[in-house]
């Protein structure tokens, strides 16, 4: 997964492309390129590593020329280097590509392109796609870009430029986003919207399977077998600042801190006056809410483990058998589908290739999908039968925070809203995750005031080698979040484990000074769950209890408690995040690391 940006029109490009790409490091930040067109041929200075290593090449030996396409990249095919980075050029130098996805089939068509004779550079698969437009090339670059695209296999984007037709861009979408912003006499090519929003608000969301060709003053959209397609604009509302950092020092705490407004814009329209769900977008009728007789939740990483509270809701509010996937997993099992089950996709970016692979598989099985995603016109949410947006907001930082607390408002408003529908559940329990959803925003404004009390932990125990974190039923999954969300910006080797579990192997890892962070919110589990911690601190671990305010057992049990607003339990995993997101952030910047880009990751992975 990679960043794409492209421009043309009377700027010098390079501003441009270099602006957009700021806005697109989140998708990849390994290496950097741009290719501008100078007036007599295409110039291209590419370096490894962060952006900021290119803009000092550049520095002084900049590219002019108003035309030009940008790729920051998160490599699969040859490790990040200055010759494997984008954009990469045929023999001539006459074209330019930028690519972000993988072309399955490269080795064949490098194969065939090296026996006539073309002489690669990289290891890459994109460096196959400039080849074979200039051995097709017939004078006409939307016609032969189309021609080479046919035989290309797997999911990808492509933005191609050439120096016979340097007033043309050609951008080709299969299964990996792009959108066109419509400027006045200029256009713009980006893999996400966050890129064109200081230029323009107004773009084409490429669809599946289409291309656009692109000039200073107009933008003609086809199909790949080049039949034209008319676009309606889309307008974007968004605050610029919005996709910014606003003042704080990383994304990933402006994002931990608008949780308060997301969880409340997520809200909105939704709890009606008489205590009721309401998901308009759905427009169930109570037959249809009846039929539903299995739910499959499918998602990666951090939305996986909002699916995973799901489950729990939905099962004790519907009834409703549910099973919960990683889409990597169930797109190759075969699952088993009744004639009504209900396939729920989760996706803060709706592009992760394993999860649409995933939805595509349940439609092609003849499931209803329902996507629950934070990004309108996302790939998912166009191609799910139902669509439930959660409205975060663009989230910046690789780590997510504010989708997941958004991801669980919407699966609690949508078990309450199916339970409904179905009258299955007690109406004391709907009314209690109700009421607990309304206190929601404001519990977890409270919260963030546990960030002095995470970042000292956080300091002290930021250069362990592993931490665990233990809890049972609820506490469980948000045990599992909180592992993944030190993992991946401290780095330092974190474990979730079902507190009843340890015993069975686990508790040999536990000696003196390990730290455990308990989660003790459970009512109904809270004294197995102290039983464990004893055994715990029974090895002389370093206990961190979070546990609700006004809770006075707690304090001879742990060496340390943390003391959450209290709410109702079955909301305890959107509140708990909370600390432990700030927990993990502080470890992260304890141990100096890169908190919006750690190492090894992407925010939207757009490959297998
Ligand atoms: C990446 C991100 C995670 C995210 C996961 C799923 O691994 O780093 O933060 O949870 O993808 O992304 P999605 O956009 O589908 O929610």
């Amino acid at each position: 997964m990679c960043g794409i940006v492209g421009y043309i029109g009377e700027r010098q490009a390079q501003q441009v492309l270099l602006r957009g790409l700021e806005k697109l490091e989140y998708r990849g930040y390994d290496s950097a390129g741009i290719a501008v067109f100078d007036g007599g041929a295409i110039r291209v200075k590419k370096r490894l590593g962060r952006l900021v290593n290119l803009e000092e090449t550049l520095n002084g030996h900049g590219l002019a020329g108003t035309v030009g396409i940008g790729h920051t990249r998160w490599a699969t095919h040859g490790r990040p280097s200055d010759v494997n980075a984008h954009p990469h050029g045929d023999c001539s130098g006459r074209f330019a590509v930028v690519h972000n996805g993988i072309i399955e089939n490269y080795l064949k068509l490098r194969e065939e392109l090296q026996a006539a004779g073309h002489r690669f550079r990289s290891e890459t698969d994109t460096e196959v796609v400039a080849h074979l437009i200039e051995s097709l090339y017939d004078g006409n670059l939307l016609r032969t870009v189309l021609r080479a695209v046919s035989t290309l296999r797997g999911a990808f984007a492509l933005v191609v430029m050439s120096a016979d037709e340097p007033g043309r861009l050609v951008a080709v979408r299969k299964h990996s986003p792009l959108v066109i912003g419509l400027g006045d006499g200029e256009n713009f090519i980006a893999s996400d919207i966050p890129a064109l929003l200081s230029y323009t608000r107004r773009v084409y969301v490429l669809e599946e399977g289409e291309a656009a060709d692109v000039t200073a003053d107009r933008v003609i959209c086809c199909r790949l077998d080049g039949t034209p397609v008319e676009k309606d604009v889309l307008r974007i509302t968004w605050d610029v600042r919005a996709a910014e950092k606003g003042g704080y020092d990383h994304f990933m705490l402006k994002e931990i801190y608008e949780q308060p407004k997301a969880v409340a814009d997520t809200l909105t329209g939704r709890l009606s006056d008489d205590n009721r769900a309401v998901l308009p977008e759905l427009g169930w009728d109570a037959e249809q809410a009846l039929k539903v007789d299995r739910i499959h939740i499918v998602a990666c990483g951090t939305a996986y483990h909002a699916g995973m509270v799901g489950r729990q809701i939905l099962e004790k509010l519907t009834r409703i058998p549910v099973e919960v996937e990683v889409a990597s997993e169930y797109r190759y099992r075969d699952p088993i589908y009744t004639d009504h089950t209900l396939v729920v996709v989760i996706s803060q970016s709706g592009e992760t290739a394993d999860t649409l692979a995933a939805l595509r598989e349940a439609k092609a099985r003849g499931a209803q999908v329902m996507a629950i995603t934070n990004v309108v016109g996302s790939s998912v949410a166009r191609e799910a039968d139902h669509v439930v947006i959660t409205w975060a907001g663009p989230e910046i930082a690789v780590a997510s925070t504010k989708a997941y607390t958004t991801q669980l408002v919407v699966l609690y408003l949508f078990a309450c809203y199916l339970a409904q529908l179905r009258g299955t559940a007690e109406p004391t329990v709907i009314d209690e995750v109700l009421a607990g959803l309304r206190d929601l925003p404001d519990a977890v404004s409270q919260v963030l005031d546990t960030a002095p009390a995470m970042k000292a932990f956080a300091q002290k125990f930021a250069w362990k080698e592993s931490a665990f974190f233990i809890g049972r039923g609820l506490d469980y999954v948000a045990a599992l979040e909180g592992a993944l969300k030190l993992k991946e910006i401290s780095y330092i080797h974190a474990e979730a484990y079902a507190a009843g579990e340890l015993k069975h192997g686990t508790l040999a890892l536990i000696t003196e000074g390990v730290p455990v962070i308990a989660l003790a919110t459970q009512d109904h589990l809270y004294e197995k769950t102290v039983s464990n911690m004893k055994e715990i601190k029974a090895r002389d671990a370093h206990v961190l209890a979070l546990t609700w305010a006004g809770d006075e057992e707690m304090a001879s049990v742990a060496d340390e408690v943390l003391y959450l607003p209290r709410i109702s339990s079955w909301l305890a995993p959107a509140v708990v995040a909370v600390p432990l997101q700030l927990l993990a952030y502080y470890a992260a910047m304890e141990r100096g690391n890169d908190v919006d880009k750690p190492r090894n990751l992407a925010k939207s992975v757009t490959v297998e």
